[in-house]
Formats: C-alpha cells, sequence, structure tokens
C-alpha cells in the first residue's frame, strides 16, 4: 500500500489539472490549487488508523508527501476535543465541544498547515519557503522550516502578535515587518519570490499543501467522535484555509464511507471591523469584495480579501451553513468567559466562534439539540494584552484583604 494516495492537483475554477509532482503555485487562471487523491485506493479503514501514533499523520494515506522518510514533524495533531458543559448550559447549547488548538506546537492550528506544507516542498526539492503572515503562520512555518534544515522568509505586519516575532527570530527565519496589512506584506513576499530562485510562496492558498495539514482539524473531529459527524462547525475565518480545508476533509470521507449522513452546518465567524465574507454570504454572492481599513483584536482573521474567497462561500451554502460577525467587545468578554467557566485561556479568534455561537442561539439559528463544535484555533498565551488583569499590588508588609462576603462557598 502507498503512504499517500495523491493523485494530482484539481483546480476548483477552469478545472484544470495538474501534475502534484510538481512544485505548483496557483493555477494558470489565479484559482487555488486543490490535492485530490485515488479514494478507492486508500485500502485501510478507520479500524488501521485507530492503532496509529496520536498525530495527524495517522491520516497519511490522505496526505500528500509520499514517504514517510520525507515528514516533517514536532507532534502535530490529535488535540482534544473537550466538551464545555457550564459554558455549553449558559448558551443554551448543551452539547458545546471546542476542539482546543492551543495544544499544538507552536501553540496555534497553523501547525498543521506548516507540517505538511514544509514536509511536502522538502520532498519536492524546494530550497526555502516565503510567506507574508499575520503572525501565528510565520511563526509556525518558521520552526518547521528550521526543523527541515530549509530556510525561510517572512513578512509580517508591525501590528501582529510580538511573541509570533519571537518564534520566527529564535528559528532562524528571515523576517521583516511591514508598517501594514497582511495584503501589503503579500506583495513584498512575491516580489522577492521573483528574484530569488529556490524560494516558494507558500502563502495562504497560493501552494496546494497548507491546506491539506488544515484539512486535518476535520478528520479528527470525525474520528474523536467515533466517525460521525457534528451538528454544526463553527470557525474563526480569515483566508479561510481552515474551513475549506474542513468541508474538504469531510467529503473525502463521506466519499471513502467512513462518516455518512448529512455534512455538519459550517460556520464562518469573522469580527465587525473585518467581514468580507460575512457582507457576500448575506448578499448571496459567490465572491467577497475586499473590506476596506480592517481592524479587530482578533488578529488572525484581520483578511480584507481572501484569494479562496469563493471556496469558503461555497462550503458555507453547500452545507446550510452561515456567516456570523461578532464585535470586539463581545469576543473578549467571551475569551474571559471560557476561562472562567471552562478553565481554558483561548485566543481571541477562538473566542469570537464562542459568541457566534451566543449569537446564534438567540437569534433561533441553533437549537438546545444541536451539537456544536466551536474551533479554538490557538492559545490565548499568544495574546496576552487581550486580558488586562488589573491585579492590585501589594505592599511586603500589606496584606491580601479577606474573602469578600458570600464568596465562600463550594466551587
Ligand atoms: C489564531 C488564528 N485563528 C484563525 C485564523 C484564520 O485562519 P484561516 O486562514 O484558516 O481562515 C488565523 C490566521 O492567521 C489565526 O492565526
Ligand atoms: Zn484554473
Amino acid at each position: 500500500m502507498r503512504y499517500s494516495a495523491l493523485s494530482h492537483l484539481d483546480c476548483p475554477r477552469c478545472g484544470a489539472r495538474h501534475d502534484a509532482d510538481q512544485v505548483h503555485g496557483t493555477c494558470s487562471c489565479g484559482s487555488p490549487l486543490l490535492a485530490r487523491y485515488d479514494l478507492h485506493q486508500v485500502g485501510i479503514s478507520p479500524r488501521d488508523i485507530a492503532g496509529r501514533p496520536p498525530d495527524l499523520w495517522r491520516y497519511h494515506e490522505l496526505l500528500p508527501v509520499r514517504t514517510a522518510g520525507h515528514v516533517v514533524s514536532l507532534g502535530e495533531g490529535m488535540t482534544p476535543l473537550i466538551p464545555l458543559p457550564r459554558l455549553g448550559r449558559e448558551l443554551g447549547v448543551p452539547n458545546l465541544l471546542m476542539k482546543d488548538e492551543g495544544l499544538i506546537p507552536t501553540g496555534t492550528f497553523k501547525a498543521r498547515g506548516a507540517a505538511v506544507g514544509v514536509s511536502r516542498a522538502a520532498e519536492l526539492g524546494v530550497a526555502a519557503v516565503a510567506m507574508p503572515t499575520n503572525g501565528n503562520a510565520g511563526a509556525a512555518w518558521s520552526v518547521y522550516a528550521a526543523r527541515a534544515g530549509m530556510r525561510s522568509l517572512v513578512v509580517m505586519p508591525a501590528a501582529a502578535p510580538a511573541i509570533t516575532r519571537a518564534e520566527c527570530a529564535a528559528a532562524g527565519a528571515e523576517l521583516y515587518l511591514v508598517d501594514g496589512l497582511i495584503g501589503d506584506a503579500g506583495k513584498l513576499v512575491a516580489a522577492a519570490v521573483a528574484r530569488r530562485p529556490g524560494y516558494q510562496d507558500t502563502s495562504t492558498l497560493r501552494e496546494p499543501y497548507r491546506i491539506e495539514g488544515k484539512k486535518t482539524m476535520g478528520l479528527e473531529i470525525a474520528e474523536q467522535l467515533g466517525w460521525r459527524l457534528p451538528g454544526v462547525i463553527v470557525y474563526p475565518t480569515g483566508g479561510g484555509v481552515g474551513i475549506i480545508g474542513i468541508y474538504k476533509a469531510l467529503r473525502e470521507l463521506l466519499e471513502l464511507g467512513w462518516v455518512s449522513g448529512g455534512l455538519p452546518r459550517l460556520v464562518a465567524v469573522q469580527s465587525t471591523g473585518c467581514a468580507p465574507i460575512v457582507r457576500a454570504f448575506q448578499a448571496g454572492a459567490t465572491a467577497a469584495e475586499p473590506w476596506p481599513d480592517p481592524e479587530t483584536v482578533a488578529f488572525g482573521i484581520t483578511v480584507p480579501n481572501a484569494l479562496g474567497d469563493f471556496l469558503i462561500l461555497e462550503a458555507l451554502y453547500a452545507t446550510g451553513g452561515t456567516a456570523v460577525a461578532v464585535t470586539d467587545e463581545a469576543l473578549l468578554a467571551d475569551q474571559r468567559a471560557v476561562a472562567r467557566l471552562e478553565g481554558s485561556f483561548i485566543c481571541p479568534e477562538g473566542a469570537a466562534c464562542v459568541t457566534a455561537v451566543r449569537q446564534l442561539r438567540e437569534s433561533g439559528w441553533l437549537s438546545t439539540s444541536d451539537e456544536v463544535v466551536v474551533l479554538n484555533t490557538g492559545t490565548g498565551l499568544i495574546y496576552p494584552h487581550t486580558v488586562p488583569s488589573g491585579t492590585p499590588v501589594l505592599a511586603p508588609s500589606g496584606s491580601v484583604p479577606p474573602v469578600p462576603a458570600g464568596e465562600l462557598r463550594p466551587v
């Protein structure tokens, strides 16, 4: 049995077919390319997967790396899918679960795309990877490139989370800040790659394999539920790689016959400060217009102009899903609520999903019987500035105040 069932690359816009064993960016028509597999030749069943190590390479037949020796891994994948019973009760969605990507190397789900993208790039002989980033992807690709012995070039907005810079620098990336947004970083990277032989532009959806890493979130959700799909999956959407990847994974699982029934309704969550996909969805459009002056504390979803807009919208329409915009104020309150009620310090992008669930329950789009999975795409530790603690400072000679009245009760 082959390690990977990868067959070819497919253009979802013009239908062109491309050789998967050549280095590719986008299709000549400008669309992202999608990896396709000989699913009928996969030759394994969920039972075979059950005994494999708990990382995303357990699905290697459905991933693009052709030989096990080319896998570059830091142990990524199989993050917990944990129930949120207290929060669920408060929101009126008792079957609420969170896929917690805060526990993966580098602290965000970007490690999945980086592990698979870097492994496949190395396998195809790419010498160096280059990308614009809102911070987290740059950090992830830098460390995986380091592990692969590959160079990396990263350009990020000056406003991206500072810790991600440190991670890039520590891993030896060639790092630049731009006084602008991710699109400005993208232009600088594209121009640099054109001048640097051996460098590949691995921007979101400008190479075909990052999405394959991210689709493993969908594979894991199905496996962790006992090869069953939830009713709804809620995802913080920037460039949309995660939601497109999850949709792709679920369709592959249906085709393999490993799951049955309807697909979960997919929900794309954005900030009211940058909501191009929400606006397009509400207009019933198949593509999104760029969002002017984007701004949100959920920095990872500050993507005003996504290359895969039509694929995100297709995933929403095809699954009977929806798109929701939430305010920074509401998501920051929910970031605290999750920590207080469930003991998990999640990132603002993940918190946006919780706020979306709150709104969708209030509007009646969600009911009490829905089983809902929210994606927490990263740890809150990357964004310490989002939760100012206002901690009192005591003099060494001072004392801790008495317990406030009414608070001495078991928790
Ligand atoms: C923490 C976090 N969540 C969500 C996203 C959005 O990711 P996607 O490109 O899959 O929409 C990002 C992207 O930077 C991110 O860093
Ligand atoms: Zn095409």
